[in-house]
């Protein structure tokens, strides 16, 4: 039933994708029924080019015959395509679960338009229910944990530190997110703290599935 959902949304964002477009490929696994989609989209004759969020989301990508670029050399992205773990209806969204939401805010930023794909469970009324992730240098990760405050955590993956793509660390925090600006300001000025899960700004629009009914909502323009 979720995974229904989660396809549901994925195919509907799909159709935002044009001839021509280079697509930011997001990572997790609402994002690979979206990367199946494209797949298919591509096989039926559609001619796009992407680039991927994280190592699995470029394999997957690949083995579905997606043109692959190398973000490095890449300036603008048409429109990306991503999961998220909660989401408000403002469009602020967090992200990280899966670990990729350093580059996942790069391509994120380098695109002309974002779209978030979910299930209903993760649309929220307030941001928070989720600790925040964080990608810490591993050289100073002790002084980095006490820098954060909230409740960091360190996250394992087989009894030693989970290693991003980037071959960084990752701490799971859980924060009051009453103001979640200040927490990502906060965040964003700590020296070995290289990215973070708080995408505040990034999120043009979601797709959301709710038992079969997808809903889009869009961020409403900034008003003055
Ligand atoms: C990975 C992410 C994912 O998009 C997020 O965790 C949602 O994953 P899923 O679709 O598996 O629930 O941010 O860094």
């Amino acid at each position: 039933m979720q995974d229904d959902d989660k396809r549901a949304a994925a195919d509907a964002a799909v159709g935002e994708i044009g001839a021509g477009m280079l697509i930011g490929l997001g990572t997790g696994s609402t994002a690979r029924f979206a990367i199946d989609a494209v797949g298919r989209l591509v096989r039926d004759g559609l001619s796009i080019r992407a680039v991927a969020t994280s190592d699995a989301s470029e394999r997957q990508a690949k083995a579905l015959g997606i043109e692959m670029l190398d973000f490095a050399r890449v300036e603008r992205v048409d429109l990306t395509i991503d999961g998220a773990d909660e989401i408000d209806d403002r469009c602020r969204a967090i992200k990280g679960a899966g670990g990729a939401m350093l580059r996942e805010k790069t391509v994120a930023a380098a695109s002309r338009r974002m779209i978030v794909i979910a299930d209903g469970s993760k649309q929220v009324v307030r941001l928070g229910g989720v600790p925040v992730p964080v990608e810490i240098l591993p050289f100073a990760c002790a002084s980095i944990l006490k820098a954060l405050g909230g409740e960091p955590v360190l996250r394992l993956s087989g009894g030693q530190p989970y290693r991003t793509d980037n071959g960084n660390w990752i701490a799971d925090v859980r924060y009051d997110l009453d103001d979640p600006a200040a927490i990502a300001r906060r965040l964003d000025t700590i020296p070995g703290v290289l990215g973070h899960g708080l995408f505040l700004d990034e999120v043009d629009a979601a797709y959301i599935a709710c038992r079969g009914v997808v809903t889009r909502l869009e961020r409403s323009a900034p008003s003055g």
